[in-house]
């Protein structure tokens, strides 16, 4: 029923998940995975806004997405296909992808991880990457991937907060022809953060990179230790029990690690993947994001292997060598579903037709999006060019903490160019204005999920109050989960998803809290306060603008923004590096000192400021 719904029959299924969640998840549970123990109550809701899901039920994420594959046609069927940079080509069967996984886990547990341990892993995308994730999950680990673009103090601040005892690195990775010294940063890193014991390094790119003794060691030379050849039982877990940590921008300085756990997070990507982009085994599926991300983590790692896909991974920057390298892949491996970024899709759609035209991309059947609204230009051509009008594209809604998509489209929706359009079945999705109430169509409000789903994060890591406070406490009251963007409906009920509400901003589609960056620059001994704000940006759908007080005497010199802006490159990384750079004499406060962020915005934006009855001076 659910899985061959019809347009007509949307409504209906929807109705019946909203009001019959433990009917409808625990029906999908038990068709589509298998578990050590069945759970005794689908949705535990007694300690909001606390929920657990699959109580007393015993799985891995592992089993479901390698083990049981074992057993069937699968097992030697291919399920990744590796494409580094500079061209060369690996590609993993389910059978191999459980040998690599078990010498992985066995070389990790050799180290002292044992069930509960979290384990950093700061990598290039090479196949490593993802085994160290599988393997921790198997060994009973949670695992915490740092994206390979943050630097050695962001690195730092994220192995310090989860405690971790080892970390798996590799010596560099391939980026735009260049090689990303991966090692060097760790190991600054390492440094500053006193619990790393060991250090697991995966030789990729070949070049010199200092090895400490005793601490660091190579990952080929692990594997010649003839006990990683051993089986390695997959852990049994609660369906609670953590998966894995991801560290994600919020309104306030420090980033937040996101907790998802093996049952619910395993049963909801994979269900949403499934449904949206009819997900199968014989697909051939591309997500081009980081495997160090969200996107990456839910649709690159756990959901295709559940679903026993196979997928696409590629090391490098999407225009290297030339801007056809995207197309030239969907054609050679014969891609079916391909899921990007808007942000990608412009930096393609610049380049022009031609590029794609070389190519035949007659293999793509669905598109995807995510990561921030898509513009219609960017939509059409998309659709138009890459799809050749026969792709659906799908834009998907959802965030770090939802663990999968939210609100989107099924194959069957009627589109509507840059609305994610309905919410998924079991997601009581609405806008509504401050007091709660719902806005009339058309009318911009907030974007509320008003009942648990089983991919919800549990809980920011050792941090409970938080987690209540970020997302639970603006409708306490009614019980809701608050998104943090704005958005409005329209008659039809499509959901429009329009920006942040509070101080996170999407450079690239990359998730960045102000905070952050502003922390960055006024760690820079000249700079005595700091505000950024997000203009927009044609190909980045924003980007940072930095407003910063220099310290009394500072000159001006013609330098003093490469350096402001190199020293943040360092601190957090090329993603967070301000497009500008602005000295001011004082910015714009409220009485109580916090900085408005609007008001700069509409300032540099030749715009009326609103209003200013709150601002001190
Ligand atoms: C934004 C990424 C509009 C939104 C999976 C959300 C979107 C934030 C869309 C989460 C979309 C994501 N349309 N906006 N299709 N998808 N967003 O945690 O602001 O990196 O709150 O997760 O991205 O970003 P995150």
């Amino acid at each position: 029923m659910v899985e061959n719904a019809t347009v007509k029959e949307y409504p209906n299924t929807y109705r019946f998940s909203i009001e019959e969640p433990e009917k409808f998840w625990g029906k999908l549970a038990e068709e589509n995975l298998e578990w050590y123990k069945k759970w005794d109550k689908v949705l535990d809701d007694s300690n909001k806004p606390f929920y657990k899901w699959f109580v007393g039920a015993k799985t891995n994420i592992i089993h479901n997405a390698i083990d049981r594959h074992l057993k069937t046609i699968n097992r030697n069927k291919v399920a990744f296909i590796w494409e580094g940079e500079p061209g060369d080509v690996r590609s993993f069967s389910y059978n191999a992808v459980n040998r690599e996984v078990t010498k992985m886990a066995n070389i990790i547990a050799s180290m002292g991880v044992s069930k509960g341990d979290i384990v950093t892993i700061y990598m290039p995308q090479i196949p490593e990457l993802i085994f160290s994730m599988l393997a921790c999950a198997k060994i009973g680990a949670a695992h915490s991937v740092v994206y390979a673009g943050f630097s050695s103090t962001a690195l730092a601040d994220r192995i310090n907060d989860a405690s971790s005892k080892l970390l798996i690195t590799a010596d560099g990775g391939f980026r735009r022809g260049k090689i990303v010294d991966l090692k060097s940063i760790a190991n600054e890193a390492v440094e500053k953060s006193p619990s790393i014991e060991k250090c697991i390094v995966v030789k990729r790119t070949g070049q010199d990179v200092k090895m400490e003794v005793e601490r660091d060691f190579w990952y080929h030379n692990l594997c010649e230790e003839p006990f990683v050849n051993n089986k390695c039982p997959t852990v049994e877990m609660d369906a609670e029990d953590m998966l894995f940590i991801l560290y994600t921008s919020g309104t306030t300085g420090k980033p937040k690690g996101v907790i998802h756990t093996h049952g619910g997070y395993s049963l909801y990507t994979s269900t949403v993947l499934r449904m949206v982009f009819d997900l199968k085994p014989i697909d051939r599926w591309w997500c081009l994001a980081d495997p160090g991300w969200i996107t990456g983590h839910s649709f690159i790692v756990y959901a295709p292997l559940i679903l026993g896909a196979t997928t696409l991974l590629y090391e490098g920057a999407p225009t290297y060598p030339n801007p056809d390298r995207v197309w030239s892949m969907v054609d050679k491996y014969g891609i079916n579903v391909f899921y990007t970024s808007p942000t990608a899709i412009r930096g393609f759609m610049r380049f022009g037709n031609s590029w794609v035209k070389q190519h035949d991309l007659s293999s793509l059947r669905l598109l995807g999006t995510v990561g921030e609204p898509i513009n219609p230009a960017a939509w059409e051509w998309y659709h138009r060019v890459i799809g050749q009008e026969k792709c659906p594209i799908m834009d998907t809604w959802w965030q770090t903490e939802t663990g999968g998509f939210m609100i989107s489209p099924y194959p069957i929706t009627p589109l509507k160019p840059g609305s994610a359009t309905l919410p998924l079945f079991g997601i009581d999705a609405d806008v509504v204005d401050e007091e709660g109430n719902s806005t009339a169509p058309g009318e911009e409000g907030i974007l509320v999920i008003k009942k648990p789903w089983p991919g919800m994060a549990r809980t920011i890591y050792k941090d409970d109050d938080r987690y209540k406070q970020v997302y639970w406490s603006k409708f306490e009251k009614q019980g809701w989960y608050l998104a943090g963007d704005s958005a409005r409906r329209d008659e039809e009920g499509y959901f429009w998803v329009i920006a942040r509400l509070d101080d996170v901003i999407k450079v690239s589609g990359y998730r960045l809290g102000t905070a952050e960056i502003e922390s960055a620059l006024v760690s820079f001994p000249k700079v005595a306060e700091a505000a950024v704000i997000a203009l927009p940006h044609d190909i980045k759908g924003n980007a940072i603008h930095a407003f910063c007080i220099l310290n009394e005497g500072t000159e001006v010199t013609t330098t003093l923004e490469k350096e402001i802006k190199d020293h943040v490159r360092h601190e957090m990384g090329p993603i967070a590096v301000p497009e500008k750079v602005n000295f001011v004499l004082s910015l714009p406060k409220t009485r109580s000192g916090k900085i408005m962020r609007r008001v700069l915005k509409a300032k540099a934006q030749g715009l009326d400021p609103g209003d200013l009855s709150t601002i001190e001076d």
